[in-house]
């Protein structure tokens, strides 16, 4: 039993995508998985209910619910991925208290790497309390193609302290975009796009596990 969360309190940087992505990567791998999704948009209930997946998901949207409920909802399986809402930093928190990976996603701006360190505030807070755990890695998220920026946030993220910098980066990539209204992960849809973005989730996914 493995709890991950993808958190990061700035919206649409990834969070949602990753959780979908990575909780059907496991179940076609034939693990158990479970999703809790404690985004009050509910995305990922909504792209697993599209998808006709068989994955379990929870709603859970208040810091009790998500304390009490997590470690009842992963006793019943291999993983539960926790899909972590934007802003609200109680949410989180209880998240971090459960989880045993955090996993941010981050995009390739000032702006954003800014916003993540108080996702890492968070995560060390919780560290703190906890007396380690849990273990985080962040990843660049919608980047672009060999930009400055895409090198820029890949050696920012490589220098903050106790967080594990992810090699892997999601390109910004269409498909990805697309996959949602299509009612589908990139694994299943077709065309080089989808293969080139299901290579990269691939080598991420297989980057999380060595965390785990
Ligand atoms: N690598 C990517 N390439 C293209 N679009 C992406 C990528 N990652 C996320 N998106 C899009 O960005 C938006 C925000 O993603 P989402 O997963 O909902 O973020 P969050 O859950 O952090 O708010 C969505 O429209 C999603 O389709
Ligand atoms: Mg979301």
């Amino acid at each position: 039993m493995s709890i991950i969360t993808f958190a990061n309190e700035k919206g649409g940087v990834g969070k949602s995508t990753t959780s979908v992505h990575f909780a059907y990567w496991l179940a076609d791998k034939k693990k158990k998985v479970a999703l809790v999704d404690a985004d009050p948009q509910r995305s990922c209930s909504k792209w697993i209910k599209g998808m006709g997946s068989t994955i379990s998901v929870t709603i859970l949207t208040t810091p009790d619910e998500l304390l009490e409920r997590i470690p009842e909802i992963a006793r019943e399986v291999d993983y539960l991925v926790i899909d972590a809402p934007p802003g609200l930093a109680e949410c989180s928190r209880a998240i971090l208290f459960r989880a045993d990976l955090a996993i941010i996603p981050c995009q390739p701006t000032g702006l954003d790497l800014d916003a993540a360190s108080d996702a890492v505030r968070l995560v060390r807070q919780a560290q703190s309390v906890r007396g380690g755990l849990p273990n985080v890695g962040m990843f660049v998220n919608r980047a672009a193609k060999g930009t400055k920026l895409k090198d820029e946030a890949l050696s920012l993220i490589q220098k903050i302290n106790d967080v594990i910098a992810l090699k892997t980066v999601i390109h910004q990539k269409q498909v990805i975009a697309d996959a949602f209204g299509q009612g589908a992960t990139v694994f299943d849809l077709k065309g080089a796009g989808a293969s080139d973005a299901a290579a990269e989730f691939e080598k991420l996914f297989r980057e999380i596990m060595r965390l785990l």
